[in-house]
């Protein structure tokens, strides 16, 4: 069999269920709230049932993605001069004719969908609570939802094309997200820099 090698932990693996899931169901029912679309707030016990409902998963989507911070702000925030090299090729997607530089256990795209993710993350959130809990200050509900529309727009733009990336677009990557390996072969191919810091090469 094949050598494998740990790329996310368990808790990690956890976490980025809870993340996901809260945010995909606060997707959709962000939608719904949008779009008036009663077939959904049926499913979820009517609408006023599914606005407690939408509220608390803000809950839970906030505090997985502070403590995602412990798995991916440190090298969220690193970038070296192969990343830099990495933006001018476009990661390669663009042509199978550029040289894409060597990387290490996140490549910039990642990275900066982190960084967007906690951003908006953290927007989305405070301008939550902003309009949940003070109904009686017009100022900030004007504010909050202003927030939280522009928030939700990150939001529907960059989820899709992290599953699109983290499925389709990258046979086997979504083994990491269900038991954290990657074959070590693999590995030494996409995440070289990663691989020889951790003595694997
Ligand atoms: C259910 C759909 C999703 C799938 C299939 C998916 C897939 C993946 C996979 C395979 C990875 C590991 C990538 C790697 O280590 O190279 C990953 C990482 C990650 N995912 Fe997801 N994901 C989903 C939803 C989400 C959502 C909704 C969020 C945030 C709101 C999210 C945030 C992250 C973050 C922050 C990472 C680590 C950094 C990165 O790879 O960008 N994921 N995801």
């Amino acid at each position: 069999m094949a050598e494998m090698v740990r790329k996310s932990s368990s808790d990690e693996i956890l976490n980025h269920w809870i993340l996901a899931g809260s945010c995909i169901l606060l997707i959709i029912t962000g939608f719904a709230f949008l779009f008036h679309l009663e077939f959904v707030g049926s499913v979820f016990g009517g609408f006023n049932f599914m606005k407690t409902v939408h509220n608390w998963l803000g809950v839970v989507f906030i505090l997985s993605l502070f403590y995602s911070m412990r798995h991916y702000l440190k090298d969220a925030l690193e970038y070296d001069d192969d990343d830099v090299q990495w933006f001018k090729v476009a990661g390669g997607y663009l042509s199978h004719k550029v040289k894409v530089p060597p990387m290490g256990k996140y490549n910039p795209g990642q990275k900066l969908y982190y960084l967007a993710i906690v951003v908006a993350g953290i927007a989305i959130a405070l301008s939550g609570f902003g309009i949940w809990l003070l109904k009686g200050n017009t100022t900030v509900m004007l504010l909050s939802h202003l927030v939280h529309n522009v928030a939700f727009c990150i939001f529907v733009i960059a989820v899709p094309v992290h599953i699109y990336l983290g499925t389709l677009a990258n046979p086997g990557t979504f083994q990491i997200m269900v038991n954290g390996m990657v074959p070590l072969e693999t590995a030494k191919k996409k995440y070289p820099k990663w691989i020889k810091a951790v003595g694997k090469m």
